[in-house]
């Protein structure tokens, strides 16, 4: 018995699951069983790096998602469409789908896995979330027995090069960017990694399997990092802070009837000392809390052809495995999806953080302490208070406030902002 996988693109990721596919020895014995079947391109005559026969490639992909001999077609096109499209169409005729589209998986998981679920086959998305990092089958089957307090961590490769380089080299972003351009480290477009619109795709299918519950993308909040600046990441380094685009997912008190979630995404001041300031460059890592089991972090390698196929390709194995030795015809249920309701998610007003602030100031007696009396009249107290020198002829004053409501932080800012004294806040960053 084989089972015939129809490959939709063949790009990096798609070319490095040809690769495991067609080199098995030494990897898991039902590779096997595993064939590639039909291959959809986009253009026949492009140069490749693996070698299949001419008849098993097509550039008709409607083909191979409605073909009666493909038991799994794995989806590697990337992007919102045809994608979604070809996922559904592949549904409706009772394939088994795997892929590694975040983008779609985000936006359309809902109508996906309801149809997948009146259909009784599986929707598999390792790979979209920290490429070659297993955080989708631990969240779905290895933490199952805890309950799940938070997740948070470093899903976007291209930005955590950039503000990695920026932290060694002192640069500003735009420099860093171009450079990371050109080594092919982050796109020719690159709005989708530094506005976070990635990493927002990815902590938002991250919160859907630790809180069990959908989550409408609309609701997480969303900041990049072309506003961090080299003069921030040198503040942050001598306040004992790394700076990190972070996505958090945290299960937040609200009225003590209901459990809200904050889901975000945004650079963050890290402590030197926590486990994520040490991720560097590329690297990604996810870090789970959960009662009873306190702390586990995941980190690897988030993109790449061979890291991402691996995840691809263990997805591959897992519906195998369940097709060989399904007996019942019923969700197997620690693989599919099982949730229909939406997570309610707390405004980012009622998000109870640490800031650090940057003002550009007049270099005038008495100004740090109407900076104190606008914190303290919204009730925001200080940790620190940095004045090293001056800016463009200003002064440069840091602070980082204790645990604050935003709604507060922000009603104290609005109020520094009318002050004659203060000439701009160049920065505001959340304190992990
Ligand atoms: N663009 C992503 C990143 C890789 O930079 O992490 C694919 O998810």
């Amino acid at each position: 018995m084989t089972y015939k996988i129809g490959l939709l693109g063949l790009g990096t990721v798609g070319t490095g699951t040809v690769q495991i596919l067609q080199d098995k020895a030494l990897r898991h014995p039902l590779l096997q069983e595993l064939e590639i079947y039909r291959v959809g391109v986009r253009s026949l005559d492009k140069p490749r790096s693996v070698v299949l026969p001419e008849a098993m490639l097509t550039t008709d992909l409607d083909d191979i998602v409605s073909d009666r001999a493909v038991d799994i077609v794995v989806e590697l096109i990337g992007g919102l469409e045809p994608a979604r499209s070809l996922i559904l169409k592949a549904i409706s005729h009772g394939k088994h789908v795997v892929t590694a589209n975040k983008a779609v998986i985000s936006r359309y998981g809902p109508e996906i896995f309801d149809a997948a679920n009146e259909k009784g086959v599986y929707v598999m998305l390792e790979a979209a979330v920290g490429g070659g990092i297993p955080v989708i089958q631990p969240l779905k089957q290895s933490l199952g027995a805890n309950r799940i307090t938070s997740v948070f961590g470093i899903v976007n490769g291209t930005t955590n090069y950039i503000l990695t380089r920026m932290r060694f080299e002192g640069a500003d972003f735009d420099a860093v960017l171009a450079d990371a351009q050109r080594l092919g480290y982050a796109e020719a477009d690159p709005t989708a990694d530094v506005d976070g619109l990635d990493a927002a795709d990815k902590i938002a299918i991250l919160a859907s399997l630790a809180f069990g519950g959908r989550i409408k993308l609309e609701d997480v909040f969303c900041e990049g990092i072309k506003k961090v600046s080299a003069a921030d990441i040198a503040y942050a380094e001598k306040l004992g802070f790394v700076i990190k685009l972070l996505g958090v997912a945290r299960r937040v008190e609200s009225d003590g009837e209901t459990d809200r979630l904050s889901v975000r995404v945004h650079p963050t001041l890290v402590p030197l000392a926590h486990p994520l300031a040490s991720i560097n460059g590329v690297y990604n890592a996810i870090l789970i809390e959960g009662e009873p089991l306190g702390q586990v972090m995941f980190f690897g390698p988030g993109a790449g052809a061979g890291p991402t196929a691996s995840a691809v390709v263990a997805d591959i194995l897992n519906v195998a495995a369940v097709l060989k030795t399904e007996t019942e015809p019923i969700p197997h249920p620690l693989i599919s999806c099982n949730h229909q309701h939406y997570c309610p998610i707390a405004p980012m007003a009622d998000l109870v953080t640490r800031f650090y602030a940057r003002f550009l100031t007049k270099d005038s007696a008495g100004v740090i302490g109407y900076l104190g009396t606008c914190f303290g009249n919204n009730g925001v107290s200080l940790e620190s208070v940095v004045q090293t020198g001056m800016r463009d002829g200003l002064a440069e004053i840091v602070v980082v406030t204790h645990d604050v409501r935003e709604g507060n932080f922000s009603a104290a800012l609005s109020e520094i902002s009318q002050l004659d004294a203060i000439a701009s806040i160049p920065s505001v960053l959340r304190v992990l």
